[in-house]
């Protein structure tokens, strides 16, 4: 159907519209805004904390979570919120490549144990920081393939732990995201950048593929994508 992206590969050409440095501040601002909602939507991160985080939380201490490509920190807040009625510590920290998200997120009502900060990754791996999970949401499309590289090398160096959640690419995806969020995300970037963000995400077997052996890549459930890694410690 001629209305229809291609979906046979990844669209790589086109940005979205967040991520232009002179698009519309209000909308940009809705769109930070509505991600919660989206995110709850479609995401899945509750599922995604009782299966790759709570199980390794400590009690005796405050746990450290870092959010890459963290946008108006709606993952951290939830992330927080969840560790905090199992009863554990969570301290999270939000970086995003982009200015316009850190105000945004800095601007909302504080959280106990929640910072932000514009920053890259590498920064954060060249001032030896570390941390127990790493995780990110809608991240990996956004990416290079070199930027992937380099975001996969700089998780492993921060944190025992990664977890990255995406969408998985397909017309079924493209076509139920325009239908259900179209009347519900007017004002704001999310429907048209919700779309390209489909075309320019990744297949299970294309993310396989792109990264090194000992990430892993799961479909946890359809139209979902996760990838995660465990840092191997030296037993001497
Ligand atoms: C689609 S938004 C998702 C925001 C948030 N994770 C959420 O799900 O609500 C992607 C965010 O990643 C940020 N971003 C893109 N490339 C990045 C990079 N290389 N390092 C850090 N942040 C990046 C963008 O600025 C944007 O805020």
């Amino acid at each position: 159907m001629s209305w229809l992206p291609d979906f046979s590969r990844r669209e790589v050409a086109q940005a979205e519209l967040m991520d232009d440095p002179h698009c519309d501040l209000d909308a940009l601002q809705r769109t930070y805004q509505q991600f919660g909602a989206v995110n709850a939507l479609v995401a899945g991160w509750p599922l995604v904390y009782r299966r790759f985080i709570r199980p390794y939380l400590r009690r005796e201490r405050a746990n450290t979570l870092l959010d890459i490509g963290c946008g108006g920190g709606d993952v951290a807040r939830g992330l927080i919120r969840l560790a905090a009625l199992d009863g554990y510590t969570l301290r999270v920290l939000g970086i995003d490549a982009d200015p316009r998200a850190i105000a945004y997120a800095q601007a909302q009502p504080p959280y106990s144990g929640l910072h932000f900060r514009c920053a890259m990754s590498g920064e954060l791996v060249q001032e030896g920081q570390r941390f127990d999970f790493v995780v990110s949401n809608h991240l990996l499309h956004h990416l290079t393939a070199p930027e992937l590289q380099s975001l996969l090398d700089d998780c492993a160096a921060l944190a025992a732990r990664t977890v990255h959640a995406d969408i998985e690419r397909s017309a079924l995806a493209w076509v139920g995201f325009g239908v259900l969020m179209t009347p519900l995300f007017r004002d704001s970037f999310i429907v048209p950048d919700g779309l390209l963000s489909i075309c320019r995400s990744y297949r299970l077997n294309e993310l396989r593929r792109a990264v090194p052996p000992d990430w892993e890549v799961r479909r946890p459930f359809p139209f979902r994508l996760l990838l995660t890694h465990t840092r191997r410690e030296k037993l001497c």
